[in-house]
């Protein structure tokens, strides 16, 4: 599942334009920055460390640096194999800035996807619920998207947590620690009606097959779902039903190998199915939609 960190630079990253800048008038000769001329450099030892994207790397991380001394060691931790986005503190993410700490979990690109399937289904003042949130990149993107939605956030992993406060509590958001729905607060069931649950869904197997950055930089809790990648969803699905607002609906990524036995597991929790794909991001989202009747037994 996950692919390669690489970069993601888009406008949300960009320096201002030159025509947005106020510069020194053109006569005086401009003043010095304390990192001109450090570009060539970095872009050769990051080439030399074999990142691919030199050039929008070493942007990114003299944007970054807190001066020389700061720059080296950021390009210092790029060239170990550190994920970029561990370096530079953050990864653009719907196009959004999202925080990332050490260890946590990077957004990928790909589940841009599964946010734009839960736009989709979205209204104004949702209840939004992102489990397994890591950064919360998901929650901070429906809570952008979506006008006045209330969000609530939960992971298991404490570090995820931290980082997902500071993600999601500026648009008003609370970020719960504990396992799956076990955090939330009781007055949330039967009321949520996106629930996005962007999984750890690689099969234990083939964790070692992973990207060294991913492998070597996220917690294996974040990426390995079990024997068949979905003993984390098995739950999620489970217990959907209880916290799902009538006609709410349930979100995850697979792959496309898992999507039919998850498909299986929706319908064996009364949720209806839907499948959809986007071949250019490589992004397989599963839809399990409640009743529109509130289901007997799920209050
Ligand atoms: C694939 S990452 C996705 C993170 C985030 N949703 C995203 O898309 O960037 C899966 C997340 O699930 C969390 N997780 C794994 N098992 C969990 C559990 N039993 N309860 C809550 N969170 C869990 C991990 O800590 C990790 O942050």
């Amino acid at each position: 599942m996950p692919d390669s960190t690489a970069p993601r630079s888009t406008a949300a990253s960009a320096p201002a334009s030159a025509a947005d800048r106020t510069g020194p008038p053109a006569s005086r000769p401009p003043t010095p920055r304390p990192l001109a001329g450090a570009t060539a450099q970095t872009v050769a030892a990051l080439r030399a460390a074999g990142c691919v994207f030199a050039e929008e790397e070493a942007r990114l991380l003299i944007e970054a640096a807190d001066g020389p001394a700061d720059l080296a060691a950021k390009v210092a931790l790029r060239a170990s194999g550190l994920p970029l986005e561990h370096v530079v503190g953050w990864a653009e993410f719907a196009g959004l800035r999202i925080a990332v700490d050490p260890g946590v979990f990077v957004p990928r690109r790909r589940t841009e996807f599964l946010v734009d399937r839960a736009l989709a289904l979205g209204r104004e003042g949702a209840v939004v619920l992102d489990l397994c949130c890591g950064s919360g990149a998901v929650g901070a993107a429906l809570a952008t998207g979506l006008r006045g939605v209330e969000l609530h956030a939960a992971d298991l992993d404490a570090a995820a947590v931290r980082c997902a406060r500071r993600n999601v509590a500026p648009l008003g958001g609370t970020a719960y620690e504990g396992d799956l729905y076990a955090p939330l607060p009781g007055r949330l069931r039967g009321r949520v009606d996106l629930l996005a649950a962007n999984v750890p869904y690689v099969p234990t197997a083939e964790v070692p097959l992973l990207p060294a950055e991913a492998r070597d930089h996220e917690a294996p809790l974040a990426l390995d779902g079990g024997p068949d990648g979905l003993d984390v969803l098995r739950r999620v699905v489970a217990g959907a039903p209880r916290w799902l607002a009538p006609g709410g609906a349930l979100l995850f990524e697979t792959t496309e190998r898992q999507a039919r036995e998850a498909v299986r597991i929706l319908r064996r929790a009364g949720l209806t199915p839907d499948v959809a794909t986007d071949e250019d991001m490589h992004a397989t989202v599963v839809v399990g939609r409640a009743s529109a009747q509130r289901a007997p037994g799920t209050d």
